[in-house]
């Protein structure tokens, strides 16, 4: 077998996305930024993952040197298959970061997480000078929590105490997300459960109460990031 030719190299991803035309738009957005040299945080989900592949197209037409720290497995994965060379936190500070988004309100605020990952999601915005969130017009809500619940990564073992925490912040409705076709939960690439919240007002410090909350390891809230939107 030669390294390389092997099932990454033959899986085709990508092909039940929704709204693909208006996520390629905006994907074109973000390849048309990418400069040679540039170290970029590189978000997860259908949208970014579309970024990557026009990305993918510029550094391979153009001979561009950049390196891209992924947010999830999937995306290092995706990096691998096109030929983005990738690089972690450790070694090096993004120059800027794309990302997708669940839900956008008129303040820029966000919901995020529907793949799991916000945590490092979190982590790379909060590390980059720059982020850019690329959002097909569906994404764009009057109000955080209309279409989409709060997930909230947390440690296994605090699931009974966090349930009991959140409660007293009124909640609808709490779930434990469960895995696509399976009797278990998911387990996020950290080891950890995802609580599903639905609130039926997010103020503005609720990111914060949640995060205080001993066993929570992130939430998908982002509260007045700096975040630049394509939509
Ligand atoms: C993953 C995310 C994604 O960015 C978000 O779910 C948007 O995904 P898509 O681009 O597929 O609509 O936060 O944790």
């Amino acid at each position: 077998m030669e390294w390389g030719k092997t099932i990454l190299s033959s899986l085709e991803w990508g092909k039940s996305i929704s709204n693909r035309e208006e996520k390629e738009r905006v994907a074109k957005v973000i390849s048309s930024m990418v400069n040679d040299g540039d170290i970029i945080g590189a978000g997860s989900g259908s949208t970014a993952y579309l970024a990557l592949t026009k990305i993918a197209e510029r550094v391979k037409n153009e001979q561009l040197h950049i390196r891209a720290i992924p947010t999830s497995q999937e995306i290092r994965m995706t990096c691998a298959r096109l030929g983005i060379p990738v690089t972690s936190l450790w070694e090096h500070k993004p120059d800027w970061t794309f990302d997708g988004a669940d839900e956008i309100d008129t303040e820029h605020n966000m919901i995020k997480g529907r793949g799991g990952a916000m945590f490092k999601e979190k982590l790379l915005i909060s590390s980059s000078p720059r982020t850019y969130i690329i959002a097909d017009p569906s994404k764009m809500v009057t109000k955080l929590g209309t279409r989409f619940p709060v997930p909230i990564e947390i440690f296994p073992e605090a699931l009974t105490y966090v349930e009991e925490v959140l409660r007293a912040y009124n909640p609808k409705e709490i779930k434990l997300r469960m895995a696509e076709g399976k009797d278990g939960p998911v387990i996020t690439e950290n080891g950890n459960l995802i609580l599903d919240a639905w609130f039926d007002n997010i103020p503005d410090n609720l990111e914060r109460s949640i995060k205080s909350i001993t066993g929570v390891i992130e939430s998908g809230l982002f509260m007045h990031y700096n975040v630049q939107i394509i939509s």
